[in-house]
């Protein structure tokens, strides 16, 4: 680790290498369509319950673990056991996060490849005074290709692997810099047009107007876990990047700033298509499909459309993009720490096994369709219910059990330099807020096995 490097550039590097890795899919892609699917309302309120008490507290607690280990996430928290005289078996909790990231990565890349057609789509004005109906249908045209949607999948991985191959990227996080800001533009353009063709006014309905009612386990479940996903809490890519953080940076600001950045995005983006799900007559719990299947409507209507579109799915691409390096990231850093092999050779190995597992998601969308995994789950629902309801959320409350009960308190104190009353916050949503939230809905999960 080098010591030398100046604070301000650190704090930048890190923020936007964090921030690039929480924004991405999740909240462009997953949010909106969860909200949908939930029950509206009561769905946004539990998630955002579920990111102030719960993702970023734990948020803090997994880039303070990475800072004061400095290592990739398994070898992290085995000197962190050391250091604290536990058992040195807490680092499987670095295995199950590279494993949770490798599977998430498998149909992540999926949905990025329709983001990608969709760029193509755009630049050849195929949105141009598009109806609802045709939009979902083309969409649907998009799924029914097993071919078209591996061509997709592959130059993806292809990019991410890329990336990756070559080591940490600053250009990649630097270009973070003025994409990010472009796509918040892009997407109050897009915010301001659904507004003036769209129902502003029943989308904020939708989203806005609490009603407790509507509170079902099943959202508090998906709520939580879509907390820890926005976030990209509880695997270790925030712990690795972490690791390169310097002392003197404040890890409370930071993690507030981005988790505000993070959820304020995807709320934006729902609201854009839901004023446009609602003026079109569309149902508001269409799926995974929802982005795809209500955006291009408004694209097709607005004046310079295709190029607003382009470049619209051009930053979703490149969110996705560096998200998904920060997926791979702690599996690779461990392997190249750890062996003699090569980096370049570790991401092709690692890319193909993803690449591989990544097809049975494609062929889940269309030849599979019917292939039930786990409780009448396809292939796709199954990784993702896997990842995001349990194995992101057991991440994260071991981390947070971890540092709350094993960890010196001396040393966690040390390690954030914070206030002795924001410590106490932290310490009390660390230790108790955040692990009964998670348990309960675990609790409630195995209720449902059962
Ligand atoms: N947070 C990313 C997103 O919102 C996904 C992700 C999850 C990335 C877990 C890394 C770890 O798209």
């Amino acid at each position: 680790m080098s010591q030398h490097r100046g604070t301000w550039k650190n704090r930048w590097t890190f923020m936007l290498a964090t921030a690039g890795s929480a924004i991405g899919l999740g909240n462009i892609w997953k949010l909106p369509y969860m909200i949908g699917v939930n029950g509206g309302s009561a769905f946004v309120l539990v998630f955002i319950a579920c990111i102030f008490f719960v993702g970023i507290p734990l948020m803090m607690t997994e880039i303070m673990l990475g800072r004061r280990a400095q290592q990739n996430p398994l070898d992290a928290i085995h000197s962190l056991a050391i250091e604290a005289r536990v058992s040195t078996h807490w680092r499987w909790l670095g295995a199950m996060g590279m494993l949770a990231g490798v599977l998430i990565l498998s149909f992540y890349s999926v949905i990025a490849g329709w983001v990608l057609s969709y760029i193509v789509a755009a630049m050849q004005n195929t949105f141009s005074h598009i109806s609802a109906a045709q939009s979902q249908s083309s969409f649907n045209a998009l799924l029914a290709n097993p071919i078209q949607l591996t061509i997709w999948h592959s130059l993806f991985m292809v990019m991410v692997m890329g990336v990756v191959a070559r080591g940490v990227n600053s250009g990649l996080e630097k270009a973070n810099n003025v994409l990010m800001p472009a796509l918040f533009v892009i997407l109050f353009i897009l915010l301001g047009y659904s507004m003036s063709v769209g129902d502003m006014r029943a989308a904020a309905n939708f989203m806005f107007t609490p009603d407790f009612s509507k509170i079902t386990p099943m959202a508090v479940l998906s709520a939580l876990g879509h907390a820890f996903f926005s976030l990209s809490l509880g695997m270790g890519s925030v712990m690795v990047y972490g690791s390169y953080l310097s002392r003197d940076v404040s890890i409370a600001r930071t993690t507030v700033w981005i988790a505000l950045i993070d959820t304020m995005l995807g709320l934006l983006v729902g609201l854009a298509i839901y004023s446009l799900v609602f003026a079109n007559h569309l149902a508001p719990n269409a799926g995974p499909g929802l982005l795809f299947q209500t955006l291009p409507i408004a694209f097709g209507a607005m004046p310079a459309g295709n190029i607003i579109a382009t470049l619209f799915f051009l930053l979703v691409a490149f969110a996705a993009w560096t998200s998904a390096i920060s997926l791979v990231e702690p599996t690779i850093a461990w392997v190249v720490e750890n062996t003699t092999f090569k980096r370049n050779m570790v991401s092709t190995l690692l890319g193909l096994i993803i690449w591989l597992t990544g097809l049975s998601v494609v062929l889940s969308f269309n030849i599979w369709a019917e292939v039930k995994v786990l409780f009448g789950l396809n292939i796709f629902e199954t990784l993702d219910k896997l990842t995001s309801t349990l194995m992101l959320p057991l991440g994260g409350l071991l981390m947070a059990v971890f540092a709350g009960y094993f960890m010196k308190k001396n040393h966690t104190q040390n390690e954030f330099g914070l206030h002795p009353f924001t410590y106490k916050c932290w310490r009390s949503a660390n230790n108790i807020i955040a692990p009964v939230a998670i348990i309960a809905v675990f609790i409630y999960l195995l209720g449902l096995v059962k």
